[in-house]
């Protein structure tokens, strides 16, 4: 059967990746989460202490660069994608509120932004791959045959993620977390390089009343459509 590329992007902590693992996982394709790329980087700025007072310090991080190796493989007992940066598994580390409160600065500088992109359409190359993020659509796979972007409320999404981290185990405040949603969108959206935009051929997908089977079997429709399209 022919290989299609999806892009999937959205706002942060609106469900999109485990909507994107569901459907990588159901399909057989490749499941690239590309904000785990811009997390990774984050969390190397926060090891080398490239977060000054003044701000991150975008030269020394411009010269680390090419020391910034990042990959996935899948957990054998879970399925589920990890990430390693330098060789290590740094899964846990990139999602914890630390690394979310200083991806947004990282994640608005363009040369990090080129490497990183140049490294997922690398990716994408053989197509069977399902990748999630802010430009997908718009930037890395810009002829993507199925392109969607996800929505839902502010206060829906700290609410997700104030879930996920408890399930984990993890100290967490809703009020913190509704701040730093709102405050990413703020950044991802007013950033000068890419910012987040709905494609012009992309279906937009409101979730925020919807469970997790109903978005699967919404996404399962469009990639059947896609497929035969
Ligand atoms: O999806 P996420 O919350 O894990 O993304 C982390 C940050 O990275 C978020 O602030 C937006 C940014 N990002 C981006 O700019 N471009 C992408 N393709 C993916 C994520």
């Amino acid at each position: 059967m022919k290989k299609i590329t999806i892009a999937i992007d959205g706002y942060s902590s609106c469900g999109k990746s485990t909507m994107a693992k569901n459907l990588a996982r159901e399909i057989g394709y490749i499941y690239i989460d590309s904000g785990a790329m811009y997390r990774a980087v984050t969390l190397y700025s926060l090891q080398k202490g490239f977060f000054t007072e003044k701000g991150i310090e975008t030269e020394a991080l411009k010269a680390a660069m090419p020391d910034i190796h990042i990959s996935f493989r899948l957990n054998p007992e879970t399925q589920r994608p990890m990430t390693f940066l330098n060789g290590t598994n740094v899964e846990e580390a990139i999602r914890s509120m630390e690394v979310s409160s200083h991806v947004s600065p990282v994640a608005a500088l363009g040369f990090v932004r080129e490497a990183l992109v140049k490294q997922q359409q690398e990716m994408g190359k053989a197509k069977g791959i399902v990748m999630d993020g802010r430009d997908i659509g718009t930037v890395v796979f810009p002829d993507a045959e199925l392109k969607i972007f996800v929505t839902a409320s502010a206060a829906i999404r700290a609410q997700r993620r104030y879930d996920e981290l408890r399930s984990k185990g993890q100290e967490a405040s809703y009020e913190k977390i509704l701040e730093n949603v709102e405050e990413r969108d703020r950044i991802d959206q007013t950033r000068e390089v890419s910012p987040l935009r709905q494609a012009d051929d992309a279906i937009l997908l409101d979730n925020s009343h919807m469970s997790i089977a109903e978005q699967k079997q919404w996404l399962t429709e469009k990639f059947q459509a896609a497929i035969n399209g």
